[in-house]
């Protein structure tokens, strides 16, 4: 067996924040989306990976993801040149896949399971296709399924605007390479996509075995901010334990689970776990609440956060309000020059800058 990520399309719901960067690179708790599914598919012993990119952010996915060996895999990149839809890609990967049976992973999905489950279900009842279903609230946003009472796929539908169940497709799928014969035979959808989930329907249409497991654990789409924060917040609270590579210095106090990268330095701080800082850090004079992720070679004076994840190289001082459920892109700089109450949100973009002034 085979793993195919996709990692191409375009990131523009997250926009500003990967209006320039890689979205299955954002972090949460400072480990790039991406790199999640590469490990859950190497646990489950699959070790040949082809991960699809786009023109755009493919180097930097390739330079920070490598050949494998860190993961124990052996990785091929393959550019698609646009993002003409998920079984567009499964196109262009076709000849490093050949016949061979695959999971095909979207690289922007972060999915708490172990695939060794789905992988036999798919092997013994030698399936063509198995999805991976999960109930969700707002179906309208994913591709939805209709199951009978044997786990059977009966129908399945792209983002409809009147959804026939409230089972979403999670963006994990297992086929055979009965897909490609499928997708041989589909057209684009509205939106201008090959849809992959066209494709699964093309297999039922032509009495194809389609099954599909449900998900227990949880499951997040993070494409959006609030997303980011919630995988954020299930995944420190999964950390095992505390580990220091940085040094301490003054009044500092560590409580909880905390995460410190080599180099960084933590100054008469007082951090609270689950926390995850980073490399080369600078911390002074600053708390640290639960649930916060700090990326390489951020630099924090006098600043008060919780609930927040900042990117690499963002820069935040002297601001004494607590800033909560905020995302603080690459390079961003806040910096106070008064005092001012009450709690700040934010969302702000990389290369931004902003100073909060007094009246
Ligand atoms: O997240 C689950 C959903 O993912 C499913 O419920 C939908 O059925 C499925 O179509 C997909 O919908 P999205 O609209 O969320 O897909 P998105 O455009 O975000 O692309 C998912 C990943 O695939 C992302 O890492 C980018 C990559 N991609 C996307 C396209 C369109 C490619 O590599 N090539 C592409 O052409």
């Amino acid at each position: 067996m085979k793993a195919l990520i996709l990692s191409g399309g375009s990131g523009t719901r997250l926009r500003p924040i990967t209006h320039t960067g890689a979205k299955q690179l954002v972090p949460v708790a400072n480990k790039p989306i991406l790199w999640y599914g590469i490990e859950a598919i190497v646990a489950a012993g699959v070790t040949e990976i082809g991960i699809i990119i786009n023109p755009e952010t493919g180097d930097e996915i390739r330079r920070k993801t490598g050949d494998g060996s860190r993961f124990g895999a052996q990785i091929s990149y393959i550019v698609q040149d646009q993002p003409a839809g998920l079984a567009h890609a499964v196109k262009v990967a076709q000849p490093f896949l050949g016949d061979a049976p695959f999971v095909m992973y979207l690289g922007d999905n972060l999915v708490q399971s172990d695939l060794n489950g789905f992988i036999n279900q798919f092997k013994t009842q030698q399936l063509d296709a198995l999805t991976l279903l999960k109930a969700v609230e707002n179906p309208s946003a994913f591709g939805v399924a209709t199951v009978d009472s044997q786990g059977r796929v009966l129908q399945l539908v792209e983002k409809p605007k009147d959804p026939p169940s409230n089972l979403a497709l999670v963006g994990v799928y297992l086929f055979s390479s009965a897909i490609h014969g499928a997708i041989d035979q589909i057209e684009p959808s509205p939106r201008g996509e090959l849809e992959i989930t066209d494709a699964i329907q093309k297999l039922i249409d032509l009495k194809n075995p389609v099954a599909a497991f449900r998900l227990e654990g949880w499951w997040l789409d993070t494409g959006k901010k609030d997303d980011l924060l919630e995988a954020n917040q299930i995944v420190l609270d999964a950390f095992p334990n505390s580990t220091m590579l940085g040094t301490i210095q003054g009044d500092t106090r560590i409580n909880g689970r905390v995460h410190v990268g080599k180099g960084s330095k933590i100054i008469n701080s007082t951090i609270r776990g689950p926390v995850s800082i980073g490399e080369n850090c600078h911390i002074e004079n600053c708390f640290i609440g639960p649930y916060s992720s700090i990326a390489n070679h951020v630099y924090l004076l006098e600043a008060d956060l919780e609930h927040s994840v900042v990117l690499e190289k963002a820069r935040i001082e002297g601001i004494h309000q607590r800033i909560v459920d905020s995302l603080i892109g690459e390079r961003v700089t806040l910096k106070a020059a008064a005092r001012r109450p009450k709690a700040l949100r934010f969302m702000v973009g990389d290369d931004s800058t902003i100073e909060l002034t007094g009246l």
